[in-house]
């Protein structure tokens, strides 16, 4: 890092603020996290004005890259009309027919504001329509921050050692199973146990959120398998996988259908958004048209839905195969450099995500990932920091690749990289 006086100092107001001095935990690194004061393309500004060649996206949504001149030019024609949460616009019926279109196993959906509200309804409605009262979730999988969800979860539950967190009540989180993700027999043994009580199982399809780590083969087929035939719903959180590999849901990238899906980042552009959605018979259980209650003040409010919008037009004609390309040449560098260090770390990638673990040759499930040597990491996140690029503070997040980035910086950060294992 450069000189951060101005973060330093803004950090302190903010500790006095905010509970450890911000707004959502994964943003916090020691000494201090870095304030941002602009972004554009690949790159972000701290407020000192060192800049820094971005792997973090916002945790996500922006896979154009920051301050899209066309989603700019969109959005700013757009306001012009005003913005007014709280009634239907024109917008939300525009994005939700492009989602359908381009996702058709969402055959209808809600809009809401995070991917936290998604996954809490989308698992409401399970259980209401089901009748049913048991959840299974993967270990290590993070679904927000909502108590259905916050146990034995990843991300920041995970890199500040809440899993589980103090609060959600016993009672909630007796409702909740936790199997192993890519471990079919871990979710057989629920099945055999509980089977009849299961209203759903809730995974993402490709884990996110205790760094990155791709399905085994058979694993999610096994998932809508015993799903069907207990009557148990299978719900695919996709608020990172969704419009992230190709112009689709991952569910198409890989021929299964989820009962419900839920989608956040991408979808919203970079403003905040949710959605849940899936199979009509389900979603025709939401309120009003059904008695599973569900409202929100600002859900599918217009700036939301214009910025959306407006990234996904873009990303419609966006060359996917391009950027997965990009990164999958990345991978193999890394790759190579690990082999030619004679270190052990390996490499994950999935299109434009990827994360790298230290001290591991492979890392196919939660276990593996929490094995990994997360000093290291530490280590290498601070040492691409000062060569200017910044890859997310945690062992337990992904690193995200724009259409914004080039060749150039994929090979900076390889170079980055070679320097670090080479140490
Ligand atoms: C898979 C997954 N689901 C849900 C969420 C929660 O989304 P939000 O932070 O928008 O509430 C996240 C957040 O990172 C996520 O990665």
């Amino acid at each position: 890092m450069e000189n951060t006086a101005k973060s330093e100092s803004l950090f302190r107001r903010a500790d006095s603020l905010f509970p450890g001095g911000v707004n959502s935990p994964v943003r916090y690194f020691d000494p201090h996290p870095l304030f941002i004061a602009g972004a554009s393309g690949q790159r972000v500004r701290d407020v000192d004005g060192n800049t820094y060649t971005d792997y973090v996206l916002g945790y996500g949504p922006m896979i154009l890259g920051y301050g899209d001149p066309d989603v700019l030019a969109r959005v700013q024609e757009g306001l012009r009309e005003g913005w007014f949460p709280g009634a239907p616009n024109a917008e939300e019926v525009s994005l939700g027919e492009m989602i359908r279109e381009s996702s058709p196993w969402v055959e209808k959906m809600r809009f809401v504001n995070s991917g936290t509200e998604a996954t809490m309804h989308a698992i409401r409605l399970a259980r209401a329509y089901t009748g049913r009262k048991v959840i299974v979730k993967m270990e290590g999988g993070f679904h927000g921050a909502h108590d259905y969800s916050l146990i034995r979860s990843g991300s920041g539950s995970l890199t500040f050692g809440t899993p589980s967190t103090p609060g959600v009540p016993e009672e909630v989180s007796a409702t909740v199973a936790v199997a192993s993700y890519n471990d079919i027999a871990s979710v057989e043994a629920i099945f055999d146990r509980l089977g009849s009580e299961i209203a759903a199982v809730i995974t993402e399809p490709v884990f996110g959120n205790v760094g990155l780590i791709p399905p085994e083969p058979g694993f999610l087929e096994y998932l809508r398998k015993v799903t069907s035939e207990h009557g148990s719903l299978l719900i695919f959180d996709e608020v990172i996988t969704g419009y992230r590999v190709e112009f689709s849901a991952y569910q198409n990238v890989i021929g299964i259908r989820p009962d419900l899906t839920t989608m956040g980042k991408i979808i919203g552009g970079g403003a905040p958004i949710g959605l849940f959605g899936g199979r009509k018979e389900v979603m025709e259980r939401v309120t009003p048209s059904g008695p599973v209650y569900q409202s929100g003040t600002f859900s599918a409010n217009r700036i939301s839905m214009l910025f959306g919008l407006a990234t996904m037009e873009k990303l419609a004609n966006s060359d996917y195969g391009t950027l997965n390309r990009l990164v999958k040449d990345m991978a193999v560098a890394i790759r190579e450099e690990i082999e030619g260090s004679g270190k052990v770390a390996t490499v994950n990638q999935v299109g434009p995500m990827f994360q790298i673990f230290f001290g591991k040759e492979s890392v196919k499930n939660y276990r593996d990932a929490m094995s990994a040597d997360r000093g290291t990491y530490m280590r290498f996140f601070r040492h691409m920091l000062v060569k200017g690029i910044y890859v997310p503070p945690s062992q337990f997040e992904t690193c995200f690749v724009s259409f914004a980035h080039t060749i150039e910086d994929t090979e900076k950060f390889v170079q980055g990289f070679r320097e670090f294992i080479r140490e």
